[in-house]
């Protein structure tokens, strides 16, 4: 995740959010050393490191967020999950935020949850 997805659990005090995983990445120039032993910087070539996590054996990567990193690791991205929720906004933050072409994606699942809420999952078309 981007230093900005990780920073408002932080400040709460969570510092290993997604603790059930085996590895956390927090992606940051501005952090210097790791809050937590479970946490691993990337401050490096962003593109570069994440092709190297794919490359090596193991589960998939989740790539938690946010807008910024998302849009600089578009190529690398194979599955996209979209949870809607039953809520229609004026405004709020885009899924991205840079522009590149349209990306062709096939639906793959899609589950409904009892709040409402649908979780849709497309992989992407190479
Ligand atoms: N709906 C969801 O499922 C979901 C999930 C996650 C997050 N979010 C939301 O998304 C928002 C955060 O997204 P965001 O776009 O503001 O930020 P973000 O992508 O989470 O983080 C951006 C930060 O990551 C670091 N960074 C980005 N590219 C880098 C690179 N190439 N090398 C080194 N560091 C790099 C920088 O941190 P430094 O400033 O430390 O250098 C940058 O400020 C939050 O509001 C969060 O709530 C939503």
């Amino acid at each position: 995740m981007g230093r900005n997805s990780y920073e408002p659990g932080l400040k709460a005090g969570m510092t290993s959010p997604c603790g059930h995983l085996p590895e956390q990445y927090v992606v940051s120039r501005s952090l210097t050393t790791s809050p937590d032993p479970q946490v691993q910087l990337i401050s490096g070539d962003l593109v570069a490191e994440v092709r190297e996590l794919k490359a090596r054996d193991g589960l998939g990567i989740w790539l938690c967020g946010g807008a910024d990193l998302a849009a600089q690791l578009i190529d690398e991205i194979d599955e996209f999950i979209v949870k809607t929720y039953p809520v229609f906004a004026g405004t709020g933050m885009p899924m991205s935020r840079a522009g590149f072409g349209a990306r062709p994606l096939e639906l793959t699942g899609v589950r409904t949850l009892g709040g409402g809420q649908i979780v849709s999952s497309y992989a992407v078309k190479r």
